[in-house]
C-alpha cells in the first residue's frame, strides 16, 4: 500500500486527491518541504515567504546557494505579491502562455524571501499548467518556491519515484501523481532588461515570444561578450546520469559508423554501454526524423533507467535543434561528459 504513508525513511507519500492536497498544503504552511507534480517536472516546494523553509530546499537538494529558485503562483494576484512591478509585457505573456511552461524574471517584491532569489533583486515566477500544483498553491494560500525535485546535478524528476530515489528521507512529503507530461523544465525569460532575454530554452521558444510581443528577443549565451545576464544555474553541470555520457553530433550517415565503433571499443574493454536513442521508443523513425516531444517526455527517465541498469557509458545522438528540440539539445549538452562532433 502506498497512500498517505511513510515510504520508509520519513518522507510521507500523499495522494493527489483533495485530502492529500490539504495535507500537503498544511505541511507547506508549517514551513515544511513537499515535492509536487507540474506539467514540466516535479518541483520541491516551500512557502516562498518563509526563509527558514526556503533554506531547507537548498540543503535537501545540495543546491549551491547562489542558484535562485522559481516561485509558483496560482493566479495574477499572487504574481503581484511576488513581483515588485509587473510590466505590460509580463501580463501579456501571462495571458498568452499561463498556466504553462514559461518562467518570467521580474523585480522581486519585499515579501518574498531573499533566499529564493539567491540575493538577486529579481525573481522568477511561473503558473504551472497542472491541476494538482494549482490546487496545492491555492490551498497553501502562499506562492510556492520550487526548483526541480532532484539532488543537485542529477536529471530532473518526471515521476514521484525519481523524487524518492533522490530525496527520500530528506523532505517531508511527495505527492504521488502521474508522470509529468512535458518532461523538461520551463523556458526562463528575463523581462528586466531592455530586450527580453531567454536564459533557459524550453518548449516555448524565443521566436514564438518575439512574434507574440512584436519585439526582438535575445538568447543568453555563456562566454558571449554582451551585456546579457546569465541565469546563475547555467554555470553548473546539470541533468547528469552517473554513467559517462557521450553525445555524438554531425550528419546522421556519419554518426552511425562512429557510434558502432565506439560501442565495439568500449564493450571490448568490459564496459556496459547503452544507446540512449535505442531505449526511447518513438523518439525517431527509420528515416532519421526525430520527435522532440517524445525526447522531452522520456529524456530524464531514460537517463535514470540507464543508471538503474548499471551502464558505465551512455551514447546519445543529437536531434534537430529546433523548437523543443533546441531545449532538449541544451539539456543533453549539459548532461554530456563529452561531445563528439563528426564531420
Ligand atoms: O519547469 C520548471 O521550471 C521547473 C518546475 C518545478 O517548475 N523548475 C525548475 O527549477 O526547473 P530549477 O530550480 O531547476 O531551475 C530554475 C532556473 C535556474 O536555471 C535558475 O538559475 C533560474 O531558473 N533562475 C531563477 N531565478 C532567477 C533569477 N532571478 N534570475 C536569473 N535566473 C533565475
Ligand atoms: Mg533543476
Amino acid at each position: 500500500m502506498i497512500s498517505d504513508t511513510h515510504c520508509g525513511k520519513g518522507t510521507l507519500l500523499l495522494k493527489d486527491d483533495p485530502d492529500g492536497i490539504i495535507k500537503a498544503a498544511s505541511i507547506i504552511s508549517k514551513g515544511g518541504l513537499v515535492a509536487f507534480p507540474t506539467e514540466t517536472v516535479y518541483g520541491l516546494g516551500a512557502a516562498a515567504t518563509n526563509s527558514r523553509a526556503v533554506k531547507k530546499i537548498y540543503s535537501a537538494k545540495g543546491r549551491p546557494s547562489d542558484n535562485p529558485l522559481i516561485v509558483h503562483v496560482a493566479d495574477l494576484c499572487q504574481l503581484e505579491q511576488v513581483a515588485e512591478t509587473v510590466p505590460k509585457a509580463a501580463y501579456r505573456l501571462a495571458e498568452r502562455f499561463w498556466p504553462g511552461p514559461l518562467s518570467i524574471i521580474l523585480p522581486k517584491a519585499g515579501s518574498i524571501s531573499g533566499l529564493v532569489s539567491a540575493g538577486l533583486a529579481t525573481v522568477a515566477v511561473r503558473m504551472p499548467n497542472h491541476q494538482v500544483a494549482l490546487a496545492l498553491i491555492k490551498a497553501a494560500g502562499v506562492p510556492i518556491a520550487a526548483p526541480s525535485a532532484n539532488r543537485s546535478g542529477r536529471p530532473s524528476p518526471t515521476s514521484y519515484r525519481h523524487v524518492l530515489e533522490d530525496l527520500s528521507g530528506r523532505i517531508d512529503a511527495v505527492i504521488k501523481s502521474t508522470p509529468c507530461q512535458i518532461g523538461i523544465e520551463s523556458t526562463v525569460i528575463d523581462l528586466t532588461t531592455n530586450m527580453p532575454v531567454i536564459l533557459r530554452p524550453g518548449g516555448i521558444t524565443g521566436e514564438e515570444i518575439a512574434s507574440f510581443l512584436g519585439c526582438r528577443v535575445d538568447y543568453a549565451q555563456p562566454g558571449r561578450n554582451a551585456p546579457v545576464p546569465l541565469s546563475p544555474g547555467v554555470k553548473y553541470r546539470h541533468y547528469s546520469p552517473r554513467a559517462t555520457l557521450i553525445l555524438v553530433s554531425g550528419p546522421q550517415s556519419r554518426r552511425r559508423p562512429v557510434i558502432a565503433a565506439l560501442v565495439k571499443k568500449y564493450r571490448k574493454q568490459g564496459l556496459k554501454v547503452g544507446l540512449l536513442n535505442a531505449i526511447m521508443p518513438g523518439a525517431a523513425d527509420s528515416d532519421g526524423n526525430t520527435f522532440p516531444e517524445v525526447w522531452a517526455t522520456h529524456l530524464y527517465s531514460s537517463l535514470r533507467e540507464m543508471d538503474r541498469r548499471g551502464m558505465n557509458l551512455i551514447i546519445a545522438e543529437e536531434l534537430e535543434s529546433q523548437g523543443l528540440g533546441h531545449a532538449v539539445m541544451n539539456r543533453l549538452k549539459k548532461a554530456a561528459s563529452r561531445i563528439l562532433r563528426v564531420t
